[in-house]
């Protein structure tokens, strides 16, 4: 009997607006995720989104009292996406995320990135797919593919 080796996942990472006004900083970042194991860059792009995308994109947090905080935010500016792959690519990049606030994360986390480069809960540096589902989802949102074989050809 064989068994099949194990596949890799996919996870969307997103550099939200605030981080793109340093070059620098985006670079540090890139690197950063380079040089962890286990997460491995597959594809890369520039967004600029539009109010009507970054709601969609967000649709299920409609109606939050957030969510016109976060489309303001995620259509400040551009973003930086990622396809990442790794075989606990969704659980890794959110660990090294940290969660979704970045002022308690400085105090459980200082070394997670939105600790050390996110402002406030909603302006919080970075996103992170998180499950399989969503990661299809968003990857098919961003990219228009989903799959290894369509992100790697
Ligand atoms: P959510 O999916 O709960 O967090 P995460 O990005 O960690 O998966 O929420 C999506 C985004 O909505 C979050 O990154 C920032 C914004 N948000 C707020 O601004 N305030 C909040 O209290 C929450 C829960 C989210
Ligand atoms: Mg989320």
């Amino acid at each position: 009997l064989t068994t099949a080796p194990p596949r890799d996942l996919l996870t969307l990472a997103l550099l939200k607006p605030d981080l793109l006004a340093d070059p620098q900083t985006v670079e540090r970042i890139v690197e950063e995720i380079r040089r962890t194991p286990g997460l491995q860059i597959v594809e890369s792009a520039q967004l600029f989104w539009t109010r009507e995308q970054a709601e969609r994109f967000y649709d299920e947090h409609r109606g939050r009292f957030f969510y016109n905080r976060l489309v303001d935010y995620m259509t400040s500016g551009p973003m930086q996406a990622l396809a990442l792959r790794g075989p606990q690519a969704i659980t890794k990049w959110r660990e090294m995320m940290g969660s979704t606030h970045p002022v308690r994360m400085r105090v459980l986390n200082g070394a997670c990135l939105r600790a050390r480069y996110g402002l406030t809960d909603t302006r919080n540096s970075f996103h992170g797919s998180d499950s399989p589902a969503s990661a299809a989802r968003e990857l098919a949102f961003v990219f228009g593919k989903q799959t290894l074989e369509e992100l790697e050809s």
